[in-house]
């Protein structure tokens, strides 16, 4: 979603900036802009559009200015355009933020004196830290604080004034922003990759705090003007980790790493001689764990898929532990009950989403243990869990979520195990799955490097339906899911998923030439009651591609894709690269912008 970076210094503000916003493009935006201080006064520049477009504005303009702050927006109150686009100006304050504030209308009416330019609600924000501000009688710090008193809603925010032209104001609550300390120079991001390059000494601002910070200083204080004292952490990711090394995509890029990220999601944590998994980062004793009876899992989107996925392998060897499974945006208004001796999974790449971290804190409110499955590290919700596993994908930068899907199921099947070891199950039940998930990478660069210009081609028949329909049963239910999720996000056709159970109680009046249909068969129990299924849909002039492990496969459907493997309980995890290659194909067929899809965001940090 939006994003914030800010620059004082000693070097030109605008390189950094740009450069900064292009950075946290992935996030997903619609407008530009940035606004610097300097010798010939202010620069002020949007655009709608993408940052080449703000470039172009840009050109002819560098003033060699040394501080400064920039944002791209992401259009919740008011169209994508200029006038909406950050950073706004209301009398002596700029202001770029981050985030919702509930009750801009209130404080609009309440605030005499000022003509509003645009629709959004953080113009009314500028205003109400211009009206506190009083043409500088006040310290800038103070005006911001008084003003965020009165605010409900969410926030990251920079905040500069031309009367004091040599600070920038940053505070946080619910939107993320990391102050890079540099050597004479400090640098503001609301996502560390737009540091790196710059700094590696981090600071992470936590909610309710507000830093005034110069080239040489960063000073926090609680919104009660208690001083905080900064912890400047190491930001762990590399600039290797955020280019795309020779791929057309990030997408591709990170469906073709999924060997080495998964290697690195299982490292250290695999013990094949003694047949164990372990897992530090929960935090939880074994006693702790013999006594959980209940797993609560919660994500959005992709992570409420592999929460999904994982709840299913979970039920094989946990037979005493139920496990839920949540969309957090439901949840966190729901009088849900949770019953004692449960642990909550909460399961995030970013670590940021709103309604995630939402569930999080009332989860916690009623005294459940949360155990996070993150991947983005110092993250908001890697932070407030009481314990976690990291996946360790290290950066996903394209929307649609692929690397992190097949490690948070793996690290979740991974607790599963703990649970299960600590309750003293088996070791000949647990022992096949552990075997499997070391395997795993190794499988996976197999199915990847085998499959990738079969599916291709594939993809290529289907890219002008509008239409798709995925189906799967039993561990092949949640995969079809998460496959119906990539291919409607990046190829912008509606794909829905099924369990093949559910045809014959409404799908199937859909099935038509407008339709094709996905069918996820993995070898095992219920492969002839979905072969079944499949034929019920060829039976009605079904367009069906099927993808499977399994080898003698002779139904006459249109399209197949086979895969080999050894490994038999986690094979969705494997037809799910399938699915991925193939909406990546389809979008790159239709000629979309496969890394940030139209109206999305990377990291939803509003309700
Ligand atoms: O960062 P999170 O894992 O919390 O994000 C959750 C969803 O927004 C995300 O998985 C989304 O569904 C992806 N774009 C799907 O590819």
């Amino acid at each position: 979603m939006c994003g914030i970076v800010g620059y004082v210094g000693e070097k030109n503000a605008q390189d950094f900036l740009v450069s900064g916003l292009k950075r946290l493009e992935y996030r997903g935006y619609d407008s530009a802009g940035v606004v610097t201080f300097g010798d010939k006064g202010v620069t002020l520049v949007k655009a709608k559009g993408k940052i080449g477009d703000l470039e172009a504005k840009l050109a002819g303009l560098k003033r060699g200015d040394k501080v400064g702050i920039g944002h791209t927006r992401w259009a919740t109150h008011g169209e994508p355009s200029e006038v909406n686009a950050h950073p706004h100006h209301v009398g002596n304050i700029y202001l770029v933020h981050n985030g919702i504030i509930e009750n801009y209308k209130e404080l609009k009416n309440a605030l005499s004196g000022y003509e509003f330019k645009s629709e959004t609600d953080s113009e009314v924000l500028a205003a109400l830290i211009d009206s506190f501000y009083q043409g500088g009688k006040y310290p800038l710090a103070n005006a911001v604080v008084q003003a965020l008193k009165l605010i409900q809603g969410t926030y990251g925010i920079a905040v500069m004034s031309e009367l004091n032209p040599s600070e920038i104001v940053v505070a946080r609550a619910g939107s993320p922003l990391v102050i890079g300390v540099g050597h004479g120079e400090t640098l503001i991001a609301s996502d560390a990759s737009a540091l790196l390059g710059h700094t590696k000494q981090a600071i992470y601002l936590n909610d309710g705090e507000i830093a005034t910070v110069t080239k040489n200083s960063v000073e926090i204080k609680t919104l009660n003007a208690e001083p905080v004292s900064a912890k400047v952490e190491e930001i762990e990711t590399n600039l290797a980790a955020i280019q795309k090394d020779g791929y057309e995509h990030f997408l591709l890029k990170e469906i073709m790493e999924q060997p080495r990220s998964l290697e690195e999601t299982l490292r250290g944590r695999v013990d094949l001689e003694e047949g164990m998994v372990r897992l530090g980062g929960p935090g939880l004793s074994e006693t702790e764990l013999r006594k959980i009876k209940h797993l609560v899992i919660v994500g959005c989107g992709t992570a409420y898929n592999a929460g999904l996925l994982a709840s299913y392998y979970i039920e094989q060897f946990t037979p005493e532990v139920t496990v839920e499974v949540v969309i957090a945006s439901e949840y966190r208004y729901r009088q849900a009950y949770i019953p004692k001796d449960s642990v909550a999974l909460i399961v995030s790449q970013s670590g940021e989403t709103a309604d995630t971290l939402a569930c999080l804190r009332e989860i916690k409110k009623q005294g459940v243990r949360t155990v996070g499955i993150v991947n983005a590290i110092g993250s908001t919700i890697a932070r407030e869990v009481d314990g976690g596993t990291y996946v360790h994908v290290g950066p996903e930068i394209s929307v649609a979520s692929t690397k992190a899907f097949t490690s948070q199921v793996v690290a979740m099947v991974m607790f599963g195990l703990t649970i299960a070891q600590a309750k003293g199950v088996r070791s000949g039940v647990l022992k096949p799955y552990i075997k499997e998930i070391a395997k795993l990478p190794g499988e996976i660069k197999k199915v990847l490097d085998e499959c990738r210009e079969l599916v291709k081609g594939v993809a290529e028949k289907y890219k002008d339906y509008d239409h798709a329909v995925y189906l799967g049963r039993d561990t092949a239910y949640p995969a079809a899911m998460e496959g119906a999720l990539k291919l409607k996000e990046i190829s912008y056709i509606d794909a829905n998923a099924y369990a093949f159970g559910e045809l014959k109680h409404g799908p199937l009046a859909l099935i038509d030439d407008r339709f094709f249909e996905l069918a996820l068969l993995p070898e095992g129990e219920l492969y002839e009651k979905a072969v079944s299924n499949v034929q019920e849909v060829l039976a009605r002039g079904g367009h069906v591609i099927t993808v499977t492990n399994k080898t003698e496969f002779d139904l006459p459907v249109e399209s197949v894709v086979k895969i080999t493997t050894s490994v038999e309980a986690l094979v969705p995890i494997l037809l799910n690269l399938v699915a991925q290659l193939f909406a990546y194909y389809v979008a790159v067929e239709k000629g979309l912008d496969v890394d940030q899809p139209r109206n999305l965001a990377k990291s939803v940090t509003v309700e």
